[in-house]
This record gives C-alpha cells, sequence and structure tokens, in this order.
C-alpha cells in the first residue's frame, strides 16, 4: 500500500523539471513518526516536529483525518517532508524506517474520569500499535503519551518483550507536562521567569504518583509549608485544571503538544549524540523496587544510558513517594496483566 502522498502537486512540479525535488530538499535528520497524529494532541505535535531542524522526514498516522492534516501541515515551508498514512493498513508503512515514535492515540479524559477509566480503550489501543513497531521499526525510540501512561509503559514492555524486541532503553514514557507544569508554576510562586525553573517530577503520571521534588528546585529556593502543599496539589492535579476548564471537550492538548516536542526534541538530540540531555521520564528503572519509575535520566545515542538518582529526599517527599508506589505498583501489575492474562 503507498502512503496517502500529500505531495501530489510537489511531485507533478518536479517533475516538470524533470528533477526529484523531494530527495533534493530532504535534509539530513531523523524520521519521526506520530500515531494518533489527527488529534488534539496530534495536530499542534506535528506542527511542532516539523519545525523542527532535527526532523528530515515526518509521518502522520490515524485512523482518520490524516490526509487533511497532513495537506495542511505539509504546506510549511521547514525541512522535514510530510506523509500521511491513515487506518490499519497503513501502520506498517507509516513505521517502516522511523528512528522515534510518538503515541499520542488513544481517548482522553472527560470531567470526573481519572486516567485509569481510560485503561479498557487505550491499552488495547497501544498494543496494537506497539505490535506494528516490534514488526517494522524495533530499533526505534518510543515515547508514549496515551494514558494512563502508568500501565501503557509496561504494556508496551510486555508486548515488545513478547516480540523478542524489548529493549528498556528505547521505551519512554512522557511525563514532561509535569516537568512544565511544575516549572511554570512554581516560577509565579518565585516571581521567577519559568524557563529558568527546573523542578525534578518523580514517580509516575497520574494523581499521587507525580511528585515533584520542590527541595531540589533549580534555582536552589526554599518555600513555606503551605506553598509546599499548595505547589504539590496544583502540579498532581494540572491535568484535572485542564480537563474541568475544557468541561468535557477533552483534556490537556495544547501544552501536551509543547512537552511532547521538548522531550522528542531531547531524544533527537540524544540520538545525535549531544552530551549532557538530562530529562524526566517514566522508563524501566533500578532507582526503586519497582519495575518502572519516572526520574531524571540522561538521553543519549541508545536512548536512556543512565539513570540518575533521586537525590537526598525531605520527609514530606519520602511520604509522597511511599504513596506513589503504591498506585504506581497495582497500574504497574494491570498493564502486564493486560498482555499476559
Ligand atoms: P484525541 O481524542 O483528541 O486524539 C486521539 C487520536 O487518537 C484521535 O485522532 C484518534 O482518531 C486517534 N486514535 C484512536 N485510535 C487509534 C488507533 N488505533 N491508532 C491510531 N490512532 C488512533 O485525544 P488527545 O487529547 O489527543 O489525547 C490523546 C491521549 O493522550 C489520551 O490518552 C490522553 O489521556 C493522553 N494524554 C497524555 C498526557 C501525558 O502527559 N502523557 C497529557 C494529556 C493527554
Amino acid at each position: 500500500l503507498s502512503p496517502a502522498s500529500s505531495h501530489p502537486q510537489m511531485e507533478e512540479a518536479s517533475l516538470l523539471r524533470g528533477s526529484n525535488c523531494r530527495a533534493k530538499g530532504a535534509a539530513p535528520g531523523f524520521k519521526v513518526a506520530i500515531l494518533g497524529a489527527a488529534g488534539g494532541i496530534g495536530q499542534p505535535l506535528a506542527l511542532l516536529m516539523k519545525m523542527n531542524p532535527l526532523v528530515s522526514v515526518l509521518h502522520l498516522y490515524d485512523v482518520v483525518n490524516t490526509p487533511g492534516v497532513t495537506a495542511d501541515i505539509s504546506h510549511m515551508n521547514t525541512g522535514a517532508v510530510v506523509r500521511g498514512f491513515l487506518g490499519q493498513p497503513q501502520l506498517e508503512n507509516a513505521l517502516t524506517g522511523m528512528d522515534l515514535v510518538i503515541i499520542p492515540a488513544g481517548v482522553p479524559r472527560k470531567p470526573g474520569m481519572t486516567r485509569d477509566d481510560l485503561f479498557n480503550i487505550n491499552a488495547g489501543i497501544v498494543r496494537t500499535l506497539c505490535e506494528g513497531i516490534a514488526k517494522c521499526c524495533p530499533k526505534a525510540i518510543v515515547n508514549v503519551i496515551s494514558n494512563p501512561v502508568n500501565s501503557t509503559v509496561p504494556i508496551a514492555a510486555e508486548v515488545f518483550k513478547k516480540a523478542g524486541t524489548y529493549d528498556p532503553k528505547r521505551l519512554l514514557g512522557v511525563t514532561t507536562l509535569d516537568v512544565v507544569r511544575a516549572n511554570t508554576f512554581v516560577g509565579e510562586v518565585l516571581g521567577l521567569d519559568p524557563r529558568e525553573v527546573n523542578v525534578p517530577v518523580i514517580g509516575g503520571h497520574a494523581g499521587v504518583t507525580i511528585l515533584p521534588l520542590l527541595s531540589q528546585v533549580n534555582p536552589a529556593c526554599s518555600f513555606t509549608p503551605e506553598e509546599v502543599n499548595h505547589l504539590t496539589s496544583r502540579i498532581q492535579n494540572g491535568g484535572t485544571e485542564v480537563v474541568e476548564a475544557k468541561a468535557g471537550a477533552g483534556s490537556a492538548t495544547l501544552s501536551m503538544a509543547y512537552a511532547a516536542a521538548k522531550f522528542a526534541d531531547a531524544c533527537l538530540r540524544g540520538l545525535r549524540g549531544d552530551a549532557g540531555i538530562v530529562e524526566c521520564s517514566y522508563v524501566a528503572s533500578q532507582v526503586t523496587e519497582l519495575p518502572f519509575f519516572a526520574s531524571k535520566v540522561r538521553l543519549g545515542r541508545s536512548g536512556v544510558e543512565e539513570i540518575l538518582p533521586l537525590g537526598p529526599l525531605n520527609e514530606f517527599e519520602r511520604t509522597g513517594l511511599e504513596k506513589a508506589k503504591k498506585e504506581l505498583s497495582a497500574s504497574i501489575q494491570k498493564g502486564v496483566s493486560f498482555i499476559n492474562k
């Protein structure tokens, strides 16, 4: 099956000249696929990845609406060549040859729902997409956005294990939005430019499993107990704040696309061999007794090259960590059982 090309006019134009403008125009860089590219996160993420100079080829896959999104994005005069793929029969073509696959496919929350309420639908979607990845681009770095991330990353790992392609360094759950929110909210309290603030957020990506380490904020600062309670609660419930404000129209999409693009860019810079790329991510980990945990990781040519220690936690954070681990453990188990049941 050929991809739903968005370039008939471009191909026609290059034929007029007897040249292959796509080959000439293609910049050296990485090949990136977005699965769920026509969704609330997928569309702005596609826009941002089309603007990333490290991307030479951008594949947009969804079960609906990719021809329109692809035609639209392809008119941007940036380096990446964009191709659209529609529906399951085109999944393999969408994935073949990719260096990085980003997965924002699946249903989002509505008011009153937890991320775990999405499990039944999204678990199956992530399984199918990961089976495709195992078959067509087993060496790709995979960024999982679909919720519940605490369970969908273990699901992806089990699918890859079954296929014999599992490399824990290449599977990363995207928790960047928690860090983005933490930096913004802490910046507001401290009266600092949020770009200057860096808050490590560890644990996972749901409720109490989101654990900001306010004792380790860079630049060094201190908070009153009231500020710690307020900030921890706001960071943990940032997603719900957006879900309620959108009142049934979905969850965070624009800030999420920004966060996902930031994280994908860090993965690509790591693949390129840049030094000192450190981001928080939910990955296979030995930093606690749990098999998966979010913490600072160093990214490199093979993906996650080092998991950094949690550093000293204060008593508030140690209590939070125990709560987080309890919930995380159940979510991980739920994901693993979904594949092995
Ligand atoms: P959306 O409903 O707007 O878009 C999801 C897209 O996935 C749709 O275009 C849909 O057609 C597509 N899709 C459904 N089944 C598919 C399949 N089998 N293959 C490929 N595409 C498929 O949802 P939105 O707002 O973009 O959210 C997507 C996911 O991201 C949700 O699970 C949401 O909970 C999660 N999310 C994760 C965050 C994080 O921090 N990791 C933050 C915000 C949302």
